[in-house]
């Protein structure tokens, strides 16, 4: 869906950004061994793919501004008969010119002995610094080499200098058909979590339930989900990041389910919570309305100039008022919030940026300051309260209450689009979909 135009205008953008003397190199990821002979399934690492389209390990992307024999290089895997019959087809050089638009293409093995002589006279070198030791190692050793020639009249670098946070700026502001891609993840989402909904019953397992979200995920085309899929009923709803889902479902509990498709490398993050066996219990609905009304407050607020944390207020607001009407907190309001006692309650923030990566990446502050929003950005709003049976001071009614009400927005000129609104979130639409 991301055409190779599309890349290129990206690798043209982050160039202009660093200026003619400087140099970007990126690594991809690497394959990981699960044990003997067996990988896992190979993974791209975002900014990589985000620049290139290119899904192989064991390459190395070169940005060389005004290079006179061209500025996009790849380094990757030469073609091998013998482990192609094996592991699947490879690009080669020849299929990284064709098919990715490289100007050049060489053999993985030559970047070393071909990285001094593309360092050199250049005045900054732009890489991830840090994020992989033995790429650390290998650029040092070019510069050092490059050093060790001075007198033959080469100039090394002066300046290394972190790329990530100008790509993650870019990826920040999402494109017409990152959007769509986006959407597709989500709709596919939004069926998977319908799926689940529909055969969740007493005595069901979790894992039960987590098999529907896969076997929609798969049948429609994404490969992977975008994280462990978090199947919790009961006490199990208020572990945040609970991923075992090995517990029975039981009858008279909620059972949150946090989960999305990755689709073309583009991830949702969706999450619905709804009783085991179908009709919200009294104490139930009413954690589930508060944060129900605290996500739609919080939505409220997503429009071109708002600040970042007005989600985060909005959602503060409602669930301490929320929580004071119950009982459940006491005192004043405005004091409550002042203090963060929803803290205990409600311990995570509004939601994220997302894209290639389900956090995905960017600032959320610009010099010290948080941002505001503009058109295009992606994100969650993901508010939440959570009562474990170890929380002082509440009546054992609440407890292994955990909901969780999570959708994906985009930014748009006038205000934001709900990407994932077809999947419903009234507590009335739940229960029509788990009595059907
Ligand atoms: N699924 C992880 C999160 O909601 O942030
Ligand atoms: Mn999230
Ligand atoms: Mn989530």
């Amino acid at each position: 869906m991301i055409n190779r135009a599309e890349y290129a205008k990206r690798r043209k953008k982050l160039m202009q950004q660093i200026g003619p003397t400087g140099i970007v190199i990126l690594p991809s990821a690497s394959e990981t061994i699960r044990s003997g002979d067996t990988v896992y399934s190979f993974r791209q690492q975002s900014d990589f793919y985000y620049l290139t389209g290119f899904d192989e390990p064991e390459a190395v992307m070169v940005l060389a501004p005004k290079r006179k024999a061209g500025e996009y290089i790849l380094f990757n895997r030469l073609r091998d008969r013998d482990r192609e019959i094996w592991d699947g087809s490879r690009a080669g050089q020849a299929g990284a010119c064709k098919d990715f638009l490289a100007d050049q293409a060489f053999p993985i093995q030559q970047l070393q002995s071909m990285l001094p002589e593309l360092l050199t006279d250049r005045q900054s070198v732009h890489y991830p610094i840090g994020m992989q030791k033995s790429f650390d190692d290998i650029l040092l050793q070019a510069i050092n080499k490059i050093r060790s020639m001075i007198r033959s009249g080469m100039q090394s670098p002066i300046a290394c200098m972190d790329v990530s946070p100008s790509i993650h700026e870019m990826r920040l502001f999402k494109s017409t058909a990152e959007i769509a891609a986006l959407q597709r993840a989500v709709d596919i989402t939004v069926q998977a979590h319908m799926r689940a909904m529909k055969a969740c019953k007493p005595g069901v397992m979790e894992y039960q339930l987590e098999a529907e979200l896969l076997y929609e995920f798969y049948r429609q085309g994404s490969r992977y989900p975008a994280y462990s899929s978090i199947v919790g009923g009961g006490k199990n709803s208020c572990i945040l990041h609970y991923i075992r889902n090995d517990q029975k479902l039981k009858n008279g509990e909620v059972v949150l389910i946090d989960a999305g498709a990755e689709y073309q490398n583009y991830a949702a993050d969706i999450t619905r919570t709804f009783p085991v066996n179908g009709r919200f219990s009294r104490e139930q609905r009413a954690i589930y309305e508060i944060v129900l009304a605290a996500q739609l407050a919080a939505i409220r607020t997503i429009k071109p100039g708002a600040l970042w944390t007005a989600a985060q207020d909005a959602i503060a607001q409602v669930i301490t008022e929320g929580l004071v009407a119950l009982g459940i907190l006491k005192g004043n309001v405005n004091n409550l919030i002042k203090k963060q006692a929803y803290f205990p309650f409600y311990m995570h923030r509004s939601g994220h940026w997302l894209g290639l990566d389900v956090h995905d990446v960017g600032r959320y502050k610009i010099k010290n300051k948080w941002r505001t929003l503009q058109p295009n950005m992606v994100l969650t709003i993901e508010p939440g309260i959570y009562i474990s049976a170890d929380m002082q001071g509440v009546h054992r009614r609440w407890h292994h209450i955990g909901v969780r009400i999570e959708d994906d927005i985009l930014v748009t000129s006038k205000g934001c689009r709900v990407l994932s609104d077809k999947l419903p979130r009234e507590i009335a639409d739940i229960e029509a979909v788990m009595s059907k």
